[in-house]
């Protein structure tokens, strides 16, 4: 028995560098505050699956797809031999386990896909919105939240083959997929010279990132923080660019604020849930405190152009039955600007 160098550097990288990414992205799903976060996360998952299925077609030998892409006959074959418990032996991904890396691959692609669509739909304002229809919209946010439910228990049924298998192997495979050598009475593969290797692994990252960065054009306007007023220049930006003569108005934002609209029989108006007063926090009908919308009471309002472009979206639309134009959401915030003081 030798060992034998089996995972390059890349794939090694790759596999460390997943459940760190998988970790930080669940802790980054809930929290309105971390989105920026959980977007770019997720753009680096994506760069990596992409950069891998490009080092799946011309990485180092058990790297590649032509190496472990089973065959029915070879899966059946390799099932029965399994079950006996004296599977065929291979070097790098059993026929099992490679069809988990392959299921693992598209799953992960498909959940960052779909949620750059969610990004770049209606939900964020983002820049596809026009052509994305709500109901479209959220069951492309079902999807990826559905697969963002089951990649755990694909990782659970990932990590209990690998035990499996490193049992009935006697190899000790988690091992080998950090130093990237395995046991084996098989002559170690000769791969191709330093240069070529760092050619192909540079052309599988510039793939991957390539292809990150494309997408990362398609999320809304950076969901940095911002100064209020920036926001509020970026919405009279906007108004101006439909009518150049105007001018933000606090005024005509706090008529907008208190102005009264039927809804369900109901009389709603922005202060049902933002109260009389934007310096003071509110509720939400379902009971939901809603923190005070004023930034001089509340700093981390109109901070964050993402998170005011949804809430504008949602709120106007419950309440005025319609999105705000540029020229309201420009109004309402200087509204919110012009309330001084905490109280
Ligand atoms: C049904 C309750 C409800 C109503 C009615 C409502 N809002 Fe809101 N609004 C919320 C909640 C909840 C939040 C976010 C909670 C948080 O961030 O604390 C919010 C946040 C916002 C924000 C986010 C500001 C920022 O950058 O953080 C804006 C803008 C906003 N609302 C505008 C409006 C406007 C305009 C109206 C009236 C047309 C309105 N809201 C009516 C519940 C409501």
């Amino acid at each position: 028995m030798e060992r034998v160098r089996v995972w390059d550097l890349p794939v090694r990288l790759f596999h460390a560098a997943l459940p760190i990414l998988i970790i930080a992205l669940f802790f980054t799903s809930e929290d309105e505050d971390l989105v920026a976060w959980h977007a770019r996360l997720g753009l680096a998952v994506l760069a990596l699956v992409v950069g891998r299925i490009a080092w799946g077609f011309f990485g180092s030998r058990h790297a590649r797809f032509s190496d472990f892409v089973p065959s029915p006959a070879g899966l059946v074959r390799y099932a029965r031999g399994y079950l006996r418990g004296e599977p065929e032996p291979h070097l790098g991904h059993n026929p099992i386990g490679a069809l988990m890396v392959l299921a693992m691959l598209a799953v992960l692609l498909l959940i960052t896909l779909t949620g750059v669509v969610t990004f770049a739909g209606p939900e964020w304002e983002g820049p596809l919105s026009p052509w994305i229809s709500e109901p479209v919209a959220d069951a492309v946010k079902d999807v990826h939240e559905g697969l963002a439910e089951l990649l755990p228990w694909m990782i659970v049924a990932h990590v209990a083959g690998v035990l499996v298998s490193s049992k009935i192997e006697r190899q000790n495979l988690p091992l080998a997929m950090v130093t990237g050598y395995k046991r084996a009475d098989t002559a170690p593969v000769t791969d191709s010279g330093a240069w070529a290797r760092s050619a192909r692994l540079a052309v599988a990252a510039l793939l991957g990132i390539g292809a990150a960065l494309a997408l990362a054009t398609l999320l809304p306007e950076s969901a940095e923080a911002a100064e209020p007023g920036e926001l509020l220049e970026g919405y009279a930006d906007e108004a101006r660019a439909i009518d150049p003569a105007f001018a933000p108005s606090s005024a005509r934002g706090e008529m907008l604020y208190r102005a009264e609209h039927v809804v369900d029989g109901k009389l709603v108006s922005c202060t049902t849930c933002h109260t009389g007063d934007p310096r003071l926090a509110g509720r939400s009908p379902a009971g939901k405190v809603v923190e005070p919308l004023a930034p001089t009471a509340n700093p981390e309002r109109f901070s964050d152009l993402a998170k005011a472009e949804k809430w504008f979206g949602r709120n106007c639309k419950q309440v005025l039955g319609r999105p705000c134009t540029p020229s309201e959401k420009a109004d309402f915030t200087a509204f919110a600007l012009a309330t001084e003081g905490a109280r």
